[in-house]
């Protein structure tokens, strides 16, 4: 008996595709109040450390600073060498079957780790913990674990300690499904200068290749004042960037119930807060409108970058990916925000080569899609199948060499276009939001244009987290070469010998 009840604890805790995958009609509840820290793990991390590792997209990201600034709250301190940890966390990505075998590889580092130092604490969180096959297998093999939460609890993280301090026991806390929204949750933020900002959490597109949905969750939008109010905290203490962030922002407001308030409305209240550059990612073709492109063009502070996944150039294939576009209306649209916009924007794109069924003829409507946008650049992907997905039961006949060989021939597309992309800048003066010492040479500066490109700039480090005029010098395929123009500078000296005359 008690073992059944034991069981049935566990069970519940554990990730559940079939309750993943529910989308209940009930109202999503904004829950103000829920992060607590028990007194019993307030000085838990006295005179230790922690190191967190993550994997995955920029939401992912975004949570750790959460999770860091909630072991912060418990005075841990922060390590960059897991050797040296007292506590590791392995924030996961499930996206890939490449992303799991790094976490699994690395936890394979960490268990030598923890025979030598028993004391030592290992977590694992993010969209792994929500698939029940990995909680399984950490369950039954990786016992040595001390505990597992989801993306759904991680407010939780001081009570899954708390409850881990008692029994000592490996403590999984997952959530399959969460309808509220969490505000008030801390943020240690790794930049100083740009900052994410969560507009929405989960997502119904249920594309069929794609795991999001279910580590995820539905789609909750945050309220608008949370988000206004958040960007205009950022902004009086110095950033200079934010980006909206989202599995589908353009789909943001549509599970408002007592309101019509939409991404457009979102992106113009964001704009006018001042703060000097606004981002947003993903955008999903289905829903971006009109309105939308019309307020990123009015708006200097919303970036003329726009990432416009597309998968696929095939129709066919579009159609088998749940994608609810065609290459025709993408084609449009593309257009449209091209027109739009102008030369000055850039924009990118996801593609998935292999997807179960893909034709050689499919293929070839691909690289042409892709010699059609001519991207700025785009993130090419081998497809993955992903286990509980409706994809992963489609039968795939393509072998994987031809796979390879086709992310090949894409790729050698993709980079023709970026090369002539970032050819066409050079000469040009953009302007670039310095944010660290280049990693390729210490005596050069790094930073984003407005259009996400990536420049390496000759400049002092007392220009680290300006904007700054920057004159184009060179070109490569994934990023440029500047150096701070003079024009700017001069004018700059010229300014303040003026005031020091007045
Ligand atoms: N929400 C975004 C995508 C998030 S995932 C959107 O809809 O555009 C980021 C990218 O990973 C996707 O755009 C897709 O290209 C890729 N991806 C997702 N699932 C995948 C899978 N099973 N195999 C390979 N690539 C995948
Ligand atoms: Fe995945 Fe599609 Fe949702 Fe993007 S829109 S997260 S690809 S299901
Ligand atoms: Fe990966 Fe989860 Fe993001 S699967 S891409 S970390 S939403």
């Amino acid at each position: 008996m008690l073992y059944y009840f034991k069981k049935w604890v566990i069970d519940m805790l554990k990730p559940n595709y079939i309750e993943a995958k529910k989308r209940t009609k009930e109202d999503i509840k904004v829950l103000r109040n829920e992060y607590k820290i028990p007194d019993e793990v307030k000085n838990l991390g006295e005179n230790k450390k922690y190191f967190i590792k993550t994997y995955g997209c920029q939401m992912n990201e975004h949570d750790s600073e959460v999770i860091s600034a909630i072991l912060e709250d418990m005075k841990f301190i922060k390590t960059d060498d897991y050797e040296n940890a007292d506590l590791i966390i392995l924030n996961t990505c499930a996206i890939r079957e490449n992303a799991h075998n790094k976490t699994f590889g690395m936890l394979g580092r960490i268990k030598h780790l923890k025979q030598a130092k028993p004391n030592l604490m290992v977590g694992l969180a993010g969209c792994m913990s929500q698939e029940e096959s990995v909680v399984d297998e950490i369950i039954n093999k990786y016992k040595w674990m001390d505990f597992v939460f989801g993306t759904h609890n991680i407010y939780k993280l001081p009570e899954i300690l708390k409850e881990h301090m008692k029994t000592e026991k490996l403590e999984v806390n997952v959530w399959s499904n969460e309808g509220n929204v969490i505000e008030g949750l801390p943020s240690k933020r790794d930049s100083k200068y740009k900052a994410w900002v969560n507009i929405m959490y989960g997502c119904d597109k249920f594309c069929t290749y794609c795991i999001v949905p279910y580590t995820r969750g539905k789609q909750r939008s945050r309220m608008p004042e949370d988000i206004i109010s958040e960007v205009k905290n950022l902004k009086e203490q110095g950033y200079m960037e934010v980006t909206l962030l989202g599995q589908n922002v353009n789909a943001y407001g549509k599970d408002f119930k007592d309101r019509n308030y939409k991404m457009e409305n979102l992106l113009e209240d964001v704009a006018k807060t001042g703060i000097n550059r606004v981002r947003f990612v993903t955008s999903h073709p289905w829903d971006f409108t009109d309105n939308m492109i019309d307020i990123i063009k009015k708006y200097d502070n919303i970036c003329n970058y726009i990432h416009l996944p597309v998968q696929s150039g095939s129709s066919r294939i579009l159609k088998l990916m749940g994608r609810r576009y065609t290459k025709e209306s993408y084609l449009e649209l593309y257009k449209k925000i091209r027109e739009k916009l102008g030369d000055n924007a850039s924009i990118t794109t996801d593609i998935i080569v292999g997807f179960p069924g893909e034709t050689n003829k499919d293929f070839e409507e691909t690289l042409k899609l892709a010699e059609e946008c001519k991207y700025d650049s785009a993130f090419t992907f081998i497809y993955s199948p992903r286990e509980g997905t409706p994809a992963a039961k489609m039968e795939d006949n393509v072998s994987k060499e031809e796979k390879e060989q086709r992310l090949y021939k894409l790729n050698e597309i993709i980079n023709k276009y970026a090369k002539e992309a970032n050819d066409k800048l050079v000469g040009k003066v953009m302007k670039v939001l310095l944010e660290n010492v280049s990693e390729k040479d210490e005596n050069m500066l790094a930073g984003y244009t407005d259009t996400m490109k990536l420049v390496n700039v000759k400049a002092d480090k007392k220009y680290i987290g300006k904007i700054v005029n920057v004159k184009i010098t060179d070109a490569k395929t994934w990023s440029l070469d500047g150096k701070i123009d003079e024009w700017y500078r001069r004018k700059n000296r010229w300014i303040i010998w003026w005031f020091w005359r007045v």
